[in-house]
Order: C-alpha cells, then sequence, then structure tokens
C-alpha cells in the first residue's frame, strides 16, 4: 500500500513536471545543427506547454542508451494529449532522453471534419524523426494514432506526398 501510494505520488509528481516543450539541450541541439526555423517549427512552443516534449539533459554528443520512441498523435490532437502515454514509459525505464513528441496541425483550431492529410503534416513528423535520430544516436521506434499511422508511414518512408511530387 505504501508503495502504491509512492507510486502515485511519483506519477503525479511526473505528471506536474512534464507537460512542457523540448528540454532546453534538446531544443539548442536543434538551432545548432539545423538552424532556428525548425528548431521552433518543432518545438511548437505556439501550442503552449502541449506542444512537444522530449530532450532530457542528454548533449546530442553520445548514444543514448536506450532507443527512443516517437509518438506521434492523431487528428487534432497535440503531443500533450499523449501525456498519460508518455508518463507511462517515463515510468517503465524510459527517460526524458528517449520519448519524444511534437504535434503536426494546428491542435484541433481546424474542425475535424476539414482536416486533410497535409504534407506539411508528414514533413513535419518526418523532420521530427531525423532530428531525434540525430540526437540520440539512435533508431527511432514510432507509435503513431489514428492518422498519427500513415503520416508516420509516410514520414519513415521519405516524406513524399501527393502535393509535394
Ligand atoms: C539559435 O542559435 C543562434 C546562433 O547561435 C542564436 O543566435 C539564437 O539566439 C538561437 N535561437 C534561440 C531561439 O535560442
Amino acid at each position: 500500500m505504501a508503495t502504491l501510494l509512492f507510486k502515485l505520488a511519483f506519477l503525479a509528481i511526473l505528471t506536474s513536471t512534464v507537460s512542457s516543450s523540448f528540454t532546453p539541450s534538446f531544443f539548442n541541439w536543434i538551432n545548432a545543427t539545423f538552424g532556428e526555423p525548425t528548431a521552433v517549427s518543432l518545438n511548437r512552443a505556439d501550442l503552449g506547454a502541449g506542444g512537444s516534449f522530449g530532450g532530457g539533459t542528454h548533449n546530442g554528443l553520445s548514444q543514448t542508451s536506450k532507443r527512443p520512441i516517437l509518438i506521434v498523435h492523431g487528428i487534432t490532437n497535440t503531443a500533450g494529449t499523449f501525456n498519460n502515454q508518455r508518463n507511462y514509459f517515463l515510468a517503465n525505464g524510459w527517460s526524458d532522453e528517449t520519448v519524444y513528441g511534437t504535434t503536426y496541425g494546428d491542435g484541433g483550431a481546424t474542425a475535424v471534419q476539414n482536416v486533410k492529410m497535409d504534407c506539411a503534416f508528414v514533413m513535419q513528423v518526418r523532420n521530427m524523426l531525423i532530428v531525434v535520430n540525430g540526437f540520440t544516436q539512435q533508431k527511432v521506434d514510432v507509435i503513431g494514432y489514428s492518422l498519427g499511422s500513415p503520416i508516420a508511414r509516410k514520414a519513415i518512408m521519405g516524406g513524399n506526398c501527393v502535393d509535394n511530387g
């Protein structure tokens, strides 16, 4: 019982501290390696705390001890929609250096029936894959939810979209 309470308290602390954008070391590494537009567009600070997550205190100069996970959210979601799933991994052996998310699209501002599978969504996820792969120096495991699945698939296959040739 005490252990369970401890775990719940620990989860509560995690939940309250992990709703954030990229950590400074990750943001700065992207900025230094790929430039500010890439860092800003993947960080999605425009969406607030749920726009993105990941990075931990890793500096990008070595391989992370574990293969990272990239969670790709569904239609009209944000990365933060998957905080529970993120917390699950953080509580089960993954660290903030190895669980990542970014947001494609406008996080629900556009009504669901008007959202199409935009090439920009695919490229957002592809850029995120490239950045996480470079930063962790590891292959990346990808979990896609709903629309996030076909988008992640296209991103993995090279990012070719109908509207970019
Ligand atoms: C990105 O890096 C450049 C060059 O070091 C720096 O001038 C700029 O302030 C950085 N941008 C942010 C948002 O940290």
